[in-house]
């Protein structure tokens, strides 16, 4: 059976995408037969779809790491035909044929059953982003970090990862600061739940020097590189931070024991991808319940596949604000 689907090609003058068609049979073996109704855009898809090796290998290619869906076969396991499902990371969208086709193939335990209380295309306004976003929060709880400790630094925060970390951690009742390169983006961080916003270049001063004055109760880094070494070097004594990504630079060059061994502060590592499927999970219970960020606010846009490759090309950018999310069936 043939279905649609956004097809990224290598091609003599580069990467690139376009609606076609597959066929089912073109699907990867697994146990359960997927209909998407919506995907969402991430930093990965943009890197999948330009032809990073790191994410993907082999084109012609699917990206779309995230999918929110309904079942349509099963073999024996835990899911029915019918059930609403969200499937999120592993290899889905990376060398597995993603989230921007009309369907997706994958084993039982990539899936996590749609939380009650929570619709599907809410779902995707969350994505890996949301997940992320959660899972670093969840790191910072875990070290026993209260609210009256003092302000938490999101860095990269008018990305998804960030956007979604400042309105959980605001709904929570912490004090956030959010660091951003985007000037006009300002009053939509406080709209979030900012309660003081900082631009990127503050944050580098000084991040030559073994240590800096501590300020931060935590932080959630979407950056890396020096911005991470200046949080790390600005965090509270025995206080800590998450990281998650990447979007400045991998490289802790800057960095020295001075931080954890004088001021005995923490570097919290998340992985949304390979974890577990439980915790993913139990992520998406508090997602959908008590944690729900603010929804409205974060979603950037909604868009149909055939727009994606302008939007990769901004998000590669640094240039989208807050979740965008695909229209895959609806
Ligand atoms: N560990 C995991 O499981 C996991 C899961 C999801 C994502 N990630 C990683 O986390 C990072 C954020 O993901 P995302 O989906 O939120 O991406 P995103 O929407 O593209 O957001 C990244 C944000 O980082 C800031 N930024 C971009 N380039 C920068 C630079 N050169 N220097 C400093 N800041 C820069 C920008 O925010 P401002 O303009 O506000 O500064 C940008 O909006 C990515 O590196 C992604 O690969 C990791």
């Amino acid at each position: 059976m043939a279905f649609k689907a956004l097809i990224t090609d290598k091609t003599d003058s580069g990467y690139q995408s376009h609606i076609g068609e597959r066929n089912l049979e073109d699907l990867p073996e697994g146990e359960v037969l997927v209909k998407v109704a919506y995907s969402s855009l991430n930093y990965k898809d943009a890197l999948s779809a330009s032809g990073n090796k790191g994410v993907t290998r082999s084109f012609p290619h699917t990206p779309g790491i995230d999918a929110v869906g309904v079942v349509e076969q099963a073999a024996n396991g835990p899911f029915s035909v019918g059930d609403a499902v969200i499937c999120t990371g592993y290899d889905l969208g990376m060398n597995t044929a993603g989230g921007y086709g009309d369907y997706i193939r994958v084993p039982a335990e990539w899936l996590v059953p749609l939380p009650r209380g929570l619709q599907p295309r809410d779902a995707m306004v969350l994505g890996t982003a949301g997940l992320t976003a959660a899972l670093c929060v969840e790191a910072l709880l875990d070290t026993g970090l209260q609210p009256d400790q003092g302000e938490i630094l999101v860095t990269g925060a008018t990305g998804g990862v960030g956007s979604t970390a400042v309105s959980i951690l605001s709904r929570l009742g912490f004090q956030v600061v959010a660091v951003t390169g985007k000037a006009e983006a300002h009053d939509w961080l406080r709209e979030l739940g900012a309660s003081d916003i900082i631009g990127r270049e503050a944050l580098l001063e000084g991040t030559e020097k073994p240590m800096l004055k501590p300020r931060w109760a935590g932080a959630v880094d979407c950056v890396g590189g020096d911005t991470l070494v200046g949080a790390l070097k600005s965090l509270k004594y025995g206080c800590s931070a998450a990281c998650c990504g990447l979007a400045g630079s991998p490289s802790l060059a800057n960095l020295s024991v001075f931080p954890f061994i004088l001021r005995g502060v923490n570097l919290l590592g998340v992985d949304s991808v390979e974890l577990p499927c439980e915790v993913k999970q139990q992520m998406w219970q508090l997602l959908a319940s008590d944690w729900t960020p603010d929804l409205k606010t974060l979603e950037a846009a909604e868009v149909e596949r055939a727009d994606l490759p302008q939007w990769f090309e901004r998000i590669l950018a640094g240039g989208v604000r807050g979740r965008v999310v695909v229209k895959v069936a609806g």
